[in-house]
Order: structure tokens, then sequence, then C-alpha cells
């Protein structure tokens, strides 16, 4: 068993009775009468809390005073079945030892039903919250899940470096590196900042993504994929966008448009399907409080056969559709999340890969197709989401890559170790990225992205 005798509330939970254990936790409630006391018990090992009896000829109702909500204690005692409904097991004490009380006129998780806005305010303690608790756990499990589909199917994980020269997705909107003194900084003859006398002599960025490099080593190991932090100083203040995300970013060597469809809807079905397995109470949980079609809509989403479709038969759907939008919709705009929303939940009913996008809208790697308009492009668009993933075959010429690099007015000087995969031995290749938290609040039905990352970075929010 584990340190120091202690089994942990999840395996308590299913134990047999009879046998004496230790369990730790924080107290989620304590109620009781003369006689005895209940003290809900949890670790955060489950969303279930275990039930410790307290019997006040055994334990002085003193000494349980400082036992309120939110303070931290060991309990020992023997395991009886439960006369409670809903809970198999519970603890009759023999002996309580308070490692940290939490007083009640301060401790601000006192009572349930929180709303989730109040707990963005207090992220140091939501972790505490069943909620939290709960997507935390979803969290950790996707994560477990993403390193297994691709260890099976042989892809390597690369670590792809945070700090860039380069700006992958040609958006720049990225958070700037420095060492230099922001108060005064050196200047060059030009009257310019001086990089040069920068920590790396240029000028650096956190990186948006790591597919370029990840291309790198997809071009010498065939398939490969990074599962890292991103970050973008886009000013979008939305339920779906962080300044700081986590990305998976699958790149493979030998696909085309068609594997890559093929591995992106396979990949994504895995892992609610893992997740309907491996995280059924917590579900349950988020299910039951916040969205009744949660699981249900889970399900449906693995039995799904996905749509694919032209950018250009999705705009005509849209124009024919005599909807209102927000957004005029004509051929060559980038879709808004109203207009994904329209196709997946209203005309398909289904997850919907758009592919064929105008060149104009998408990122320069892109591989163009041969009527000169549109690139061999695919986002994942899902229901409540919006795009889920976006991704495309890779343009594996040299010129038609340089071309596309000059339209987009970018230079090549910060490019030219991406431009030699396409000098020497290039090939057809593919690749997506998949944002960890969107995936996420498809998986929890949460709907606010600053609910399913721990402590959240948006603008004006580097708080907790
Ligand atoms: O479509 P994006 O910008 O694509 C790329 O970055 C490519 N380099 C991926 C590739 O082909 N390897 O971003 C990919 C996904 C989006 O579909 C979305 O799920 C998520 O990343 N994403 C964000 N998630 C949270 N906050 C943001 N600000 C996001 N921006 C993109
Ligand atoms: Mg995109």
């Amino acid at each position: 068993m584990a340190i120091s005798g202690r089994i942990k509330i999840a395996e308590a939970l299913k134990s047999a009775t009879g046998i004496t254990v230790t369990v730790k936790g924080w107290v989620r409630s304590k109620r009781g009468n003369k006689q005895v006391a209940f003290i809900a018990l949890n670790d955060g090992s489950t969303i279930h809390n275990i039930q410790i009896v307290v019997d006040f000829s055994k334990i002085s109702e003193e000494q349980l005073k400082p036992v309120t909500t939110g303070a931290c204690l060991r309990a020992t005692g023997t395991l009886v079945a439960s006369p409670a409904a809903g809970q198999p097991v519970e603890i009759q004490a023999d002996d309580i030892e308070i490692y940290g009380t939490a007083d009640v006129e301060t401790y601000p998780l006192q009572k349930k039903g929180h709303t989730l806005e109040f707990l963005r305010e207090i992220a140091h303690l939501r972790p505490r919250t069943n909620t939290f608790g709960a997507i935390l756990r979803i969290r950790h499990a996707m994560a477990f899940a993403i390193h297994y589909y691709f260890n099976e199917k042989g892809f390597r994980y690369i670590h792809t470096p945070l700090i860039t020269a380069s700006d992958a997705e040609g958006a720049g909107a990225m958070f700037r590196v420095t060492t230099l003194d922001m108060e005064q900084p050196p200047k060059n003859e030009q009257g310019k900042t001086d990089y040069t006398q920068d920590f790396f002599g240029r000028e650096t960025s956190l990186t948006v993504s790591g597919q370029l490099e990840g291309e790198l080593c997809a071009m010498a190991l065939s398939e490969i994929y990074t599962f890292g932090p991103t970050f973008r100083a886009e000013n979008s203040n939305t339920p779906r966008h962080l300044a700081e995300f986590w990305m998976i970013e699958p790149e493979m060597a030998f696909y085309d448009i068609h594997d890559n469809m093929n591995l992106a809807e396979d990949f994504i079905k895995y892992l609610v399907r893992y997740a309907l397995e491996h995280c059924a109470d917590d579900l349950k949980f988020l299910n039951d409080m916040y969205d009744k079609e949660l699981i249900e809509r889970l399900h449906s989403v693995v039995q799904t056969e996905f749509v694919r479709l032209a950018y250009t038969e999705g705009v005509d759907i849209l124009l024919k559709s005599g909807e209102k939008f927000e957004y005029p919709v004509s051929w060559g705009i980038d879709l808004q999340s109203e207009h994904e929303r329209y196709l997946v939940e209203k005309h398909f009913k289904k997850p919907v890969i758009l592919t064929d996008y105008p060149k104009q809208i998408k990122a320069f790697y892109m591989k163009q197709n041969d009527d000169g308009k549109t690139v061999r492009a695919m986002d994942v668009l899902f229901p409540k989401i919006g795009e889920i993933i976006g991704g495309s075959q890779r343009e594996e010429n040299y010129d038609k890559l340089i071309e596309r690099i000059k339209e987009d007015n970018m230079s090549t000087d910060t490019l030219w170790w991406y431009l030699d995969t396409r000098r020497f031995g290039s090939a057809e290749h593919s690749g997506f990225g998949l944002g960890f938290e969107r995936l996420l609040l498809f998986v929890t039905g949460m709907t606010n992205i600053r609910d399913v990352i721990p402590f959240p970075r948006t603008p004006k929010n580097a708080d907790f």
C-alpha cells in the first residue's frame, strides 16, 4: 500500500469491508448531531467523497471543532458497509489528525454551487471543487491518451522550441522574448532598437506553433508529433481563445490530405472513446450538473462518419441557407464561428472537415491546388466549438513555396532552414494541429475555454 499506509479514497471506496484504512484529504462538509459527526472527505483521486463517521465516545466533539469545510486531515479507522444511499462503504474513525485548518469566515468555498465566473476569480482554490477536480482528471486522461495513441502508431514525440525567430503561422501576433532594457533599449544607426545586442543576437518571440520544426523531424523519422504550449498575442477575448494554449501537432511524411483527414478523424474518435471508457464518473457528474446532452453527444461523435466538404461547397450552402449571419458570407472570407456552427449544428448535424480553402486566408506552407486559387487545407469543425483542428498537406515544391512566401510579403531570412527540407530529399507530407483546450471543451461540455485549463492566460489576466 501507499505511503505510510495511506490509501487513496478511490481505492478505499472499492475495497472489501472489515479492514483498517488510513485516508488523507480535504473536508468537503461536516454535519451530525450530539453523538456523532459525518465528515465528507475528498483527496482528488475520484469525484466521490468518502464518509468518515466519528463517534464522540471515541473522539471528543472538542477535538473535532477545527474540522470545517476546507480543512485537511488524516483519518484512520475501519471500513464498514454504509447504510447511506449512494456510497458502498464508510470509515468508522478510530483516530483523526488535523493537518491544516480552514477558517470558516475566510475560506471562500464554504457552500456548493458557486458560479464558474466566481471560481475563475479564485483559480488558486478552484481545483478543490467537484467541477474542477473532474475537469483536471479528464485533462490528464486526455493528455495520457494522446501519447498512448501516437506511441501505439509508431509516432515519435518531438520537443520543439518555445523560443523562436520565425512566425510559423505568418499571423504576426507573437509575444516578444527579450533581455534588453525596456526603458532604454540600445539603438542602431537607423535609430531603431538594436536587437544584435539582445540575448540571442536577434528578435525572438514565443512560438505560435511547433509545426515547422516538426516538419524537419518528419522528414527524417517519417511520423512525429509535438504536444506543448503555444502562445498567441492576438487580443481575442472570446470563450474559445487563450493567449497560452496547448497544441498537439502530428506531422507525417508520405501522407496526402486524405491520409491526414483519416488520421485526424480516427485520433479524435479514439480520444472521445477513451474519455467515455476511463472518465465515466467525472463525465456523469458534468453531464448531470452542466450539460444533459454531453454523454449522448460524445457517443454520437464516436459513431458518426465526419462530413468531408470543400470550402467552396460550404460557402454555397451558407449562401443558400437563408440564415441571417452577423458577418455576411462570400467566397474568399475567413469563416466565422457562426458560419462553422451553422454547417455543423444546423445543416449536417455532425462534425465537418472543410477542405480546399482560398489561399489568401491560409498559411504560406499549405500545398497549392492546380486551380491557382485554393490550397489543400483541412479544418475539422465540431458542434459547440467550431474549429477544433487546423491542418493541411504541405507544399513540398521549393519554387512554389518561395512564390507563396513572397506573395505573403514574408522574409525568407528566418526560414532558410525550413526551405532546405524542400531542397534536400523533399516529399509529400501532411500534418495538423489539435487545440488541446478546444478538445477539452468538447469532452467536458464546458462552454468557456478558461474553465478547461488550470490557470488561464487571457488579455489582462495572468494573476494566478
Ligand atoms: O489553425 P491553427 O492556427 O494551426 C496551426 O497552428 C498549424 N501550425 C497546425 C498544424 O498544421 N500543425 O491552430 C490549430 C488549432 C486550432 O484548430 C484550434 O483548435 C487551436 O489550435 N487554437 C487555439 N486554441 C485556443 N486558443 C487559441 N488562441 C487558439 N488558436 C488556435
Ligand atoms: Mg486554423
